[in-house]
Parts: C-alpha cells; sequence; structure tokens
C-alpha cells in the first residue's frame, strides 16, 4: 500500500475529506460515522442536509451490515455487479444515521472497483461518504485536476488515480420498497439490472440531487439539438461551442467531436463539458445521440447540462 493512501485513511479517521478516484467519478470522501465529518463535507459541497450521501464499502459483507433488510435480488446484483458502478439503496441499519441518509429510512450503498478507492476503503477499514467532487450543481470531475479546480483547498487530500474509465456517475437501483426502481441510469444498463430482478419504474420518490432539473451543468447555456438542426442553429452566427458526432464546421471555432460508442462517450463526456464552458462562448449546443437504450446515461446526463425545450 502506497503511504499516500495510508496518509488519507489517517486524515479519514481525524475526521478529515479526502477526493479520491473512483471508475465513476472522481469522490469527496468523509467517515460515513462521524457526524462531525460528514457536517464538513455537505459544508465543503454546498449540498443541502436533506440530500442522502452513498457510503462506500470495501466488500459487500460491509455494505450489507448497514442495511437491515438485504433482499435476495441485492445479493445477486452485487454479486454480479459489485466491486464496481452500482449503487444499491436498501432500507438502512442503526449504523446509516439520519446525517448520511438526510433523515430517510434508506441507505446508499457502494463497492467501487477503482484500485485506489479499494486501497483506501481497505486501509480505513470503516465505510466513507462520498459524493462527487465537485460544488453542489456543477459538473462531476473525472480527473484529479477537475477536483482541485473545483474545490481548491477544501479537501485536505487528492488522491490522484487517473482518468475514471466510466466517466458518469454510478447506476443507482432502489430496492428498499419491495420492487426495483431505477433512480440514475449508468453504465450498467437497465437491461442488465431487468436480467436479474424486475425494475419497475424509473421514478424516484425520495428527493435526491441527480434529480433536480439542470444538476449537471456548465455554466454556458447549453442546448441539445438533433443532427439535422445543428446547421441551422450554426447559422444564426451566435458564438457557440460545439459538441458533436460530425465533422467540425468551420464557421465554428471550438468544436468537440465525439465518439459514437456510448462507453467511449460517457467516458470523455465530463471532460468535454468544463472544456467547452470555459471556451468562453455565449452557448454550447449539443448534437443529440440517439434514442437507443445503450445511450440512455449518457441522454439523462445531457438533458440534465441542457437547457429544457
Ligand atoms: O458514481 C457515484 O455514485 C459517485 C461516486 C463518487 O461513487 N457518487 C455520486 O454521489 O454520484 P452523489 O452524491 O453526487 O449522488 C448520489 C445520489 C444522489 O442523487 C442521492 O440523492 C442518491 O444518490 N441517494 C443516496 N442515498 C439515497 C437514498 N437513501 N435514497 C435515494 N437516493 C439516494
Ligand atoms: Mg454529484
Amino acid at each position: 500500500m502506497s503511504s499516500e493512501v495510508r496518509r488519507a485513511a489517517q486524515i479519514l479517521r481525524a475526521g478529515g475529506l479526502v477526493a479520491f478516484p473512483t471508475e465513476t467519478v472522481y469522490g469527496l470522501g468523509a467517515d460515513a460515522s462521524s457526524e462531525k465529518a460528514v457536517a464538513r463535507l455537505y459544508a465543503v459541497k454546498r449540498r443541502p442536509a436533506d440530500h442522502p450521501v452513498i457510503v462506500h464499502f470495501a466488500s459487500a459483507d460491509d455494505a450489507f451490515a448497514w442495511a437491515s433488510e438485504v433482499p435476495d435480488a441485492a445479493r445477486t446484483l452485487a454479486k454480479q455487479f459489485w466491486p464496481g458502478p452500482l449503487t444499491l439503496i436498501l432500507k438502512r441499519s442503526s449504523k446509516a444515521k439520519d446525517f448520511v441518509t438526510g433523515g430517510q429510512p434508506s441507505v446508499g450503498l457502494r463497492v467501487p472497483s477503482h484500485p485506489v478507492a479499494r486501497e483506501l476503503l481497505k486501509a480505513f477499514g470503516g465505510a466513507v461518504a462520498a459524493p462527487s467532487a465537485n460544488r453542489f450543481g456543477q459538473v462531476s470531475p473525472t480527473t484529479a485536476a477537475h477536483v482541485r479546480e473545483d474545490l481548491g483547498k477544501d479537501a485536505d487530500l487528492v488522491l490522484e488515480g487517473g482518468p475514471s474509465e466510466v466517466g458518469i456517475e454510478s447506476t443507482i437501483v432502489d430496492l428498499s420498497g419491495g420492487s426495483a426502481v431505477l433512480l440514475r441510469p449508468g453504465a450498467i444498463t437497465r437491461r442488465e439490472i431487468d436480467a436479474i430482478v424486475r425494475v419497475t419504474g424509473e421514478q424516484s420518490a425520495v428527493r435526491h440531487s441527480g434529480g433536480l432539473e439542470r444538476h449537471y451543468a456548465p455554466r454556458t447555456p447549453a442546448r441539445m439539438v438533433p443532427a439535422h438542426a445543428l446547421d441551422r442553429e450554426i447559422a444564426k452566427g451566435k458564438s457557440v461551442a460545439v459538441l458533436a458526432f460530425s465533422r467540425p464546421d468551420e464557421r465554428v471555432d471550438f468544436w468537440l467531436r465525439m465518439p459514437r460508442e456510448p462507453r467511449t462517450y460517457a467516458q470523455k463526456l465530463y471532460a468535454a463539458l468544463r472544456e467547452l464552458d470555459s471556451a468562453g462562448c455565449e452557448q454550447i449546443l449539443v448534437e443529440a445521440p440517439p434514442e437507443a437504450p445503450e445511450w440512455a446515461a449518457v441522454r439523462d446526463r445531457l438533458k440534465r447540462a441542457c437547457e429544457q425545450g
């Protein structure tokens, strides 16, 4: 184990905040059993206190100790997808206090697969509460540099782990109410979940930050337009930064070309949105991705990043 990770575990034990890489996005971690540490986490994130946070563990056994009931479907999903980009919402045990669940009777559990996250969780030995390591309402960080830009000195340590492999936040499945509800689409698709437990809905009854409109938003106004309308929008002559599948248009100064494969697209998405945002244009134009199910997670994040209508 690296000395950096050992130091990170010590910081967590002392109630500090450690930003660390996961396979989805970078997280900002605090000791999930310490009210003081979690309070500081919320303050730094500028996150409302009633928004629950996901708790991270080194193993499924550790995670399930935070649940009062573990349905068979949860065990099967964990076996299949943990460690990995899946969060399970289960009825909470007495370990999960109000200050991590936002007062809800359920708790979000995740066992990440990134080697640095795993090392940290093992070295710390306990549960780590970790939202994405950005300020509330901004695009999630997928590199350590993004974290430093967003949080500056507010994280006591930022662990380096390269660019996040998945690039968008974990799939969230709520099993706390007897059926399976998809609260947030991610790299693990609805179809993959459905093969194990029938997904009965995609709505969230509870308040969760990913469910707020324009949550993953750049500062520059962004619009999503179908491919055939892209040309018409550009012709209006505004200064635009474009995210598209097609080749650059010479009238546009800032153009990022995206891959036609959804996983690679997701991997690059947040870094691309940050780049487009810093281009200093009046507007961001995003070419809409296909309607096919494998694009669901990317479409979800783009919809939130863009103005509706
Ligand atoms: O990939 C990820 O999940 C990343 C990495 C760092 O693990 N974390 C992440 O956390 O995206 P955050 O806080 O940005 O988003 C967590 C989402 C929120 O929408 C939150 O409301 C929801 O999970 N959530 C957590 N606990 C919940 C609960 N008990 N019931 C419903 N939603 C919950
Ligand atoms: Mg977030």
